[in-house]
């Protein structure tokens, strides 16, 4: 195993109403912005069950927070907490809301221009609002992480940052608040999460067996448990599982002491940025191809994964590593998440503007063992048209 730093100092309340326990939670006397999207808690009640739980609060709101949360859009709320002096940042909605709140609390405290933290990757951080959020999207695992991703529309450029600073004080997960996501949305959680999990794990066997066994653990899950969310929606134990899974997935657990890889992701952002795909559609093209080209590389854990998660022992190794990609594949397509870029209007021609990105944003040598080069996602994309 290798030596790291476990640390993480966000408190969960889950379960079905626990919306009413966010004075409990809330610094008393906070003067709160409350941030969310769309207005999808408008239209489901999280919004009324979160106003009527701050009644004793001093509240204000900022709406339009957008998937793929931009610099553009989050600097106006930046703009409001400093003129408001508002000292407690709540984010009600998915990870995009949850993210941009994490770059809102570090911008208000920053001095100079915040588009820094994004060039530096959060490094710069020094001092960030307190924050709490209210999850109604299972997927991201930023209500239990120091990560934060943000577009900046100017540039097409979307960037990735985290600090220690920008750790949730609280998140509250109640599964009864995702009954209402759209089955693409569902789907996506669900990918992500997995996508999640295989980028700290599915690299090389350094004697881990609880990450190991935790991982595997939670890959079944997803598959045992994603398929039944489509099937009956509103089952609160289907997605009381899910949500503790997506969280568990991205929160340092699994990925404490073992080699990461990310390669996936940092492709699937240049997709994102430039054609507008949901993030984790990107995933479901980009990863099992990933994982067919860099098949010999990671081919210990290929088979361990093979093995243990998709029960597959018979045939040669190489056949054994194919089907369980294949089934890797398929699983993301069951869930309503299309795996092919012609899926989503984009053909061979679109390669050369992502690897063109990825060179400008310094993605030139990806994954574990930093051999992802431009030509190795090339390849991966080549295979996904
Ligand atoms: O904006 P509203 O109206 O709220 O609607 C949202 C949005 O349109 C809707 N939605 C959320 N909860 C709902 C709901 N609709 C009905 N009922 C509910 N209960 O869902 C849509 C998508 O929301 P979004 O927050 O964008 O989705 P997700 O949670 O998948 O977040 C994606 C963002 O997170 C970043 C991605 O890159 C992307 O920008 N990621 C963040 C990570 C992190 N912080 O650690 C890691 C991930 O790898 C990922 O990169
Ligand atoms: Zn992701």
């Amino acid at each position: 195993m290798l030596n790291f730093d476990f640390y993480n100092p966000t408190r969960i309340l889950f379960g079905k109403g626990r919306i009413a326990d966010l004075p409990k939670v809330v610094p008393a006397g906070a003067r709160v912005l409350v941030l969310y999207g769309g207005g999808s808690i408008k239209a489901n009640g999280v919004y009324d069950e979160v106003m009527a739980a701050l009644s004793g609060f001093a509240v204000q709101e900022f709406a339009g927070i957008e998937p793929n949360p931009t610099y553009e859009t989050l600097m106006q709320a930046v703009e409001q907490v400093r003129r408001e002096k508002l000292d407690f940042l709540l984010a009600v909605g998915g990870g995009s809301v949850i993210d941009g709140t994490k770059f809102v609390a570090a911008a208000a405290c920053f001095e100079g221009d915040p588009a820094a933290i994004l060039d530096k990757r959060g490094r710069n951080i020094t001092d960030a609002l307190p924050f709490g959020s209210v999850l109604t999207l299972p997927a991201t695992g930023s209500e239990m992480n120091e990560g934060s991703v943000v577009t900046r529309k100017s540039i097409k450029a979307k960037t990735a940052f985290s600090s220690p600073l920008v750790f949730p004080k609280f998140s509250v997960l109640d599964p009864t608040k995702t009954y209402t996501l759209p089955l693409r949305q569902v789907g996506n959680g669900v990918v992500d999460a997995f996508a999640h999990i295989m980028e700290q794990y599915m690299t090389y066997p350094v004697n881990a067996p609880v990450q190991d066994r935790f991982a595997e653990g939670l890959l079944l899950t997803l598959i045992e448990e994603g398929p039944k969310v489509l099937a009956n929606p509103e089952d609160y134990d289907v997605r009381a599982n899910i949500m503790w899974c997506a969280t568990l997935a991205l929160n340092g657990l699994i990925g404490a002491g073992v080699p990461q890889d990310w390669a996936t992701h940092m492709v699937g952002h240049e997709l994102t940025a430039l054609f507008g795909l949901d993030h984790a559609q990107t995933l479901a093209i980009v990863l099992p191809n990933m994982l067919r080209v860099r098949k010999e590389s990671k081919r210990a854990k290929l088979l361990q994964y093979a093995s243990r998660v998709w029960n597959i022992t018979e045939g040669n190794e190489d056949a054994r590593i194919e089907q369980a990609i294949d089934r890797t594949q398929a699983f993301f397509e069951q869930m309503g998440v299309k795996t092919r870029l012609a899926d989503y209007q984009l053909g061979a021609d679109s390669i050369d503007a992502v690897l063109k990105h990825l060179e400008s944003h310094r993605m030139v040598s990806l994954g574990e063992q930093r051999d992802v080069t431009l030509e190795v996602s090339r390849k991966v994309l080549e295979l996904a048209v």
